[in-house]
């Protein structure tokens, strides 16, 4: 016998049960996205391995150990995106959308990483992306967080608590990098391993370090603060204030350093304890000197991606009904002249009456069968049609989810009463 052929590991399928809250939630995403005029581009899964070392850095997880990297046949490099941000940085220089232009886009998709499996963490996951190429900030910063608490809100999601920080300019950065250096070594026969390998070429990143054995060191560690330049420290108290102004909640986190090296000035994340141990679902900040380290004019930008799977499981942990996909009408069709007239009404009444889900009978079946198959789908009306229906022109409309009697109508009088419970169940 061959053997079973099993998807690859930390690569879901999303099946049919799952893809109406997913659905959902990107349909939600997207209204929030217009009203604030961010326009959807959509870019290639893969990407030279170059636009990732360069971007989000060498020295991190992501570029050290978990990209899906493989040589083209042509012997270029190539890798899957482990994000989007990097790509749309590519996209926006190789077609010219730098230049003293400013620019809000949004893009969604799949997105890979090599993380060990675990609840909310995939090999495979998928982030809906913002990004405002070309603003300075502040305002637009701020305008970032009420965009994704705006989409908390629309999704009824109420258990997420924003973290803000600054990490100041690249040059304020640097002279932190070499206190923290100083610092660390003090400590260097306390440090594990990985903190180790990144003392001298990542020490920021040891700031995020999940290790109790480590957390003492680390909260005693200097914070970037005292290196902040007189800029960022403005752009970050105003950011502060516009936030508190707009009404959300938030703590200043001097830890949130994030783990791509291309931020500067303001990084955030919203974050749940819902979720376990992967608590952040959206995270994000300013990247202001990204565009000219690809090659690309100066522009400063800021951007966020949250995680669909995150926000999937979080609205499961607040929402007990599922979000179900099912027909407005089912039409029950005895016989094959009956069948061949429900095939026909079907397409009238889709045009008829635009949203209106109709499933038809397929594959015959007595009454009682097809009866049964129409209770299942969830369709709060069946159609009847049979013989007698079909030489007076009536169909049969039968409620399935109340007592009400089954009522005969012809066509008009059955598109008005199909079109009055379309416009009730949307309003
Ligand atoms: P990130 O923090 O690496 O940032 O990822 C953003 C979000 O993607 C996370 O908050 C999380 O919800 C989700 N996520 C990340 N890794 C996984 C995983 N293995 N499985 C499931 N979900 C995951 C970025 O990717 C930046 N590009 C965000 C950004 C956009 N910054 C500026 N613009």
């Amino acid at each position: 016998m061959s053997k079973t052929l099993r998807a690859v590991r930390g690569m879901n399928d999303v099946l049919m049960e799952e893809t109406p809250l997913w659905r959902h939630i990107e349909d939600t995403a997207r209204q929030i996205l217009d009203t604030y005029l961010y326009r959807e581009i959509k870019l290639p899964i893969l990407e030279q391995t170059e636009l990732f070392r360069r971007s989000i850095g060498e020295v991190t997880d992501i570029v050290e150990k978990e990209m899906y990297t493989f040589e083209d046949r042509n012997g270029e490099s190539l890798t899957l995106r482990p994000e989007a941000t990097a790509g749309v940085v590519r996209a926006a220089i190789s077609n010219g959308l730098v230049h003293n232009q400013r620019h809000k886009v949004w893009t969604v998709g799949p997105m890979f990483r090599r993380e060990k499996p675990q609840k909310g963490r995939y090999r495979q996951f998928h982030q809906i992306n913002v990004e405002a190429i070309g603003y300075q900030g502040p305002d637009v910063d701020v305008e970032m967080i009420l965009m994704s608490a705006r989409l908390f809100r629309a999704l009824g999601l109420p258990s997420i608590r924003l973290e803000l920080n600054t990490l100041g300019t690249a040059a304020a950065r640097q002279q932190y990098r070499r206190r923290l250096i100083d610092y660390f070594e003090r400590y260097q026969s306390d440090l594990d391993d990985e903190a180790a390998r990144r003392l001298h070429s990542n020490p920021l990143r040891i700031l995020d370090s999940k290790n109790p054995a480590l957390a003492d060191i680390i909260a005693a560690a200097p914070s970037l603060e005292d290196d902040l330049d007189v800029e960022s420290r403005a752009h970050f108290e105003t950011l502060c204030e516009l936030v508190t102004a707009a009404g959300i909640e938030f703590t200043v986190n001097r830890r949130l350093v994030r783990g791509l090296d291309y931020y500067s000035r303001t990084v955030f994340e919203w974050i749940t304890d819902q979720l376990g141990a992967q608590g952040a679902v959206l995270s994000g900040g300013r990247y202001d000197g990204l565009y000219e380290q690809l090659g690309g004019k100066p522009a400063a930008a800021i951007g966020w991606a949250a995680g669909v799977e995150r926000l999937v499981g979080l609205y499961e942990a607040c929402h007990r009904e599922k979000l179900a996909f099912q027909p407005h009408l089912y039409i029950v069709a005895v016989g094959q002249p009956a069948l061949r007239e429900a095939i026909l009404l079907a397409e009238r009444l889709r045009d008829a009456l635009p949203g209106l889900n109709v499933d038809v009978n397929f594959d015959g079946g007595s009454f009682k069968s097809q009866l049964k198959r129409a209770d299942k789908s969830g369709a709060p009306w069946a159609l009847i049609i049979g013989e007698a229906e079909l030489q007076a022109g009536q169909f049969g409309l039968k409620p399935l989810r109340s007592d009400a009697e089954q009522r005969s109508h012809d066509e008009n009088s059955l598109q008005r009463v199909l079109g009055q419970m379309l416009a009730d169940t949307t309003t």
